[in-house]
C-alpha cells in the first residue's frame, strides 16, 4: 500500500460507531489516511464525545439556525460545513451516519463518501435510515440485501458507487439480526473504499467508478 496521507473531514449526527471503524483502520495502518476534522449535526451525538476522546477536533452545526418557517436551507446548511472544514484542508468528506443531505457548495468542493445499508440504488433515499431500511428489506421479501459505498451527489444515498457487498437474507432474520450482518459488511467495505480513495486509486467517470490496480 502507497503511504499516501489522506486528511478526511467526517461528517456524523448519530453515536458514531463507523467513525469509530475508520479510525482504529487508521490506527492499524490499513487506510492511509487521518481524521482532521469531525463534524455533527447534532449537539449530543455519541459520536462527537467518541471523536472527542480520541482528540480529534469537533464542530457542531445543528440544523436548526438553517430552518425558516418549516423550510431547511440545505445550500446555506452545505455553504456553512464547507467554510467550517475548510481550515482543516480535507482531500475527503466522510459521511457516518450523517443525516442531512448535501448541495453543491460543499459536493462541488470536495468530493464526499457515503456509507449506505442496502444495496442502492434499492432501499435508499430520504427515510431509509438505519432500522427502517433492514425493515423495508424484510417486507419486500428480498433474498439478497448488502451495503453500499457511494460518492455522494445532492440526492440523498445517490451518486457514483464505489464499492457493494452483499448479505442474504435469513428465513428467520429480524431487523436486528439483518443488521448486526449489514453492519459488519459496512466495517470493512468502507475502509476499504477509504483506503482506494487515499491511494488515488478510484477513477470517476460520470456515474461509473473504475478501480485502478496498484501499479496504475
Ligand atoms: C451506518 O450504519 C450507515 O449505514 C447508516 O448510518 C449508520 C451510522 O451509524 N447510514 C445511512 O443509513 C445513510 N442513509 P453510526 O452513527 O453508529 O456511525
Amino acid at each position: 500500500m502507497k503511504a499516501t496521507p489522506c486528511r478526511l473531514a467526517v461528517l456524523l449526527s448519530g453515536s458514531g460507531t463507523t467513525m469509530v471503524n475508520l479510525a482504529e483502520r487508521i490506527d492499524a495502518k490499513e487506510i492511509p489516511a487521518r481524521i482532521a476534522v469531525v463534524v455533527s449535526s447534532r449537539k449530543n451525538a455519541l459520536g462527537l464525545q467518541r471523536a472527542a476522546e480520541r482528540g480529534f477536533p469537533t464542530h457542531v452545526l445543528t440544523r436548526r439556525k438553517f430552518q425558516e418557517d418549516g423550510v431547511f436551507d440545505d445550500h446555506a446548511y452545505s455553504q456553512a460545513v464547507a467554510e467550517l472544514i475548510e481550515p482543516y484542508a480535507p482531500d475527503l468528506v466522510v459521511l457516518a451516519g450523517f443525516m442531512t443531505r448535501l448541495s453543491p457548495p460543499l459536493l462541488d468542493r470536495y468530493d464526499v463518501m457515503n456509507v449506505h445499508p442496502a444495496l442502492l440504488p434499492a432501499f435508499g433515499g430520504h427515510g431509509y435510515y438505519g432500522h427502517r431500511v433492514h425493515e423495508a428489506v424484510l417486507e419486500a421479501g428480498c433474498k439478497v440485501t448488502g451495503a453500499t459505498v457511494h460518492f455522494a451527489d445532492p440526492e440523498y444515498d445517490h451518486g457514483p458507487i464505489v464499492l457493494q457487498k452483499a448479505v442474504s437474507v435469513a428465513e428467520d432474520d429480524t431487523p436486528d439480526t439483518l443488521a448486526a450482518r449489514v453492519q459488519a459488511a459496512e466495517r470493512s467495505l468502507y475502509p476499504q473504499a477509504v483506503s482506494l480513495y487515499a491511494q488515488r486509486r478510484l477513477e470517476r467517470r460520470g456515474n461509473r467508478v473504475r478501480i485502478l490496480g496498484d501499479d496504475s
